[in-house]
């Protein structure tokens, strides 16, 4: 079982936030900071060893990289189709480096490619991990079947994604949100990607040939009030005001609507409620 340090967790959290207050726009990174605790439980289950080769399929930040490289002599490749993420990964990496992060022997290399497919050999690695990325896929399968080459016979993979099929709310949202909610889901949609994905891991996993091992549900429940400056509604602006242009080109909302629905949203009053969303985990074995 992995060793955890919660120094090191500290240290990297520390740079991230440090990072961040000179650019609040990276709201995936931000959210990896924010999600940090359920993530980090998980490294408890995945049986790494000193030693083992691993793989983070659509690193982003590199956000899940960091934790393993500063808990165990491993060696990680991150993946990402996105140039920019990886440059500031590549920063990160470098900051962490020079406060003596990274665990003697292990080694740490972000790569530009894309999970179709993916610049590695067969049987490269003892563990994958994709977290947050396949409700952004297009070909979620053909994606399952490229970890499953990339997977040494015996190891494993694990994923972790949402299921909007998961998430309550009460009192109901604003009119502003749903808006502007309903047409960031059809955009995702029309793009390929699966906002009710969670439910699906399992099945392509198993489509690729791996054995699933477990399955597991993450909750997480709060009633408070929804505040300006919350940070679940902070993610949420941002990552409507990214997709602003692509929603209007669309012609899921006009230009005036949108802008006026998230002028709305942003200073709508605090307003207490009962909120919980999933993560949803499958871990599977490579015969
Ligand atoms: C929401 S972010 C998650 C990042 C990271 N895994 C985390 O947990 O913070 C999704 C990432 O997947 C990447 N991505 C999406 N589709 C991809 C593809 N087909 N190939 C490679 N990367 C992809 C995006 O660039 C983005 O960095």
């Amino acid at each position: 079982m992995m060793k955890s340090d919660p120094t090191k967790y500290a240290l990297v959290d520390g740079v991230v936030k440090n990072y961040l207050e000179g650019s609040p726009s990276l709201w995936v990174l931000e959210q990896g900071l924010y999600t940090s605790q359920q993530r980090r439980l998980l490294f408890g289950v995945f049986n790494l060893e000193s030693g083992a080769r691993i793989l983070d399929a659509g690193c982003g930040y590199g956000i899940c990289a960091f934790d393993f490289v500063g808990q165990l002599d491993v060696a990680v490749d991150g993946v990402d189709f996105d140039s920019e993420k990886l440059s500031v990964a590549r920063e990160i990496q470098s900051q962490l480096d020079s406060q003596d992060y990274f665990v003697k022997g292990s080694e740490l290399t972000f790569t530009q490619g894309s999970l179709e497919t993916l610049p590695f050999e067969d049987s490269r690695f003892d563990f994958a991990i994709s977290s947050f990325v396949f409700q952004h896929l297009s070909d979620p399968q053909s994606c399952a079947d490229e970890l499953y080459r990339v997977t040494k016979p015996g190891g494993s993979v694990c994923l972790i994604d949402a299921d909007d099929g998961l998430s309550l709310v009460y009192p109901q949202v604003s009119e502003a949100y749903s808006k502007l909610s309903d047409a960031f889901d059809a955009y995702q949609l029309s793009n390929g990607g699966d906002r009710q994905v969670g439910r699906k891991l399992a099945t392509y996993l198993d489509g690729a040939g791996f054995e699933i091992t477990s399955v597991l549900v993450m909750p997480v429940a709060e009633y408070k009030g929804s505040q300006t400056d919350d940070k679940g509604r902070t993610f949420v602006i941002e990552r409507f005001r990214q997709a602003r242009d692509s929603i209007i080109e669309a012609g899921l909302l006009g230009p005036e609507e949108f802008d006026q629905c998230l002028d709305l949203y942003s200073k709508e009053a605090s307003m207490v409620q009962f909120r919980t969303n999933s993560q949803l985990v499958v871990i599977a074995k490579r015969p």
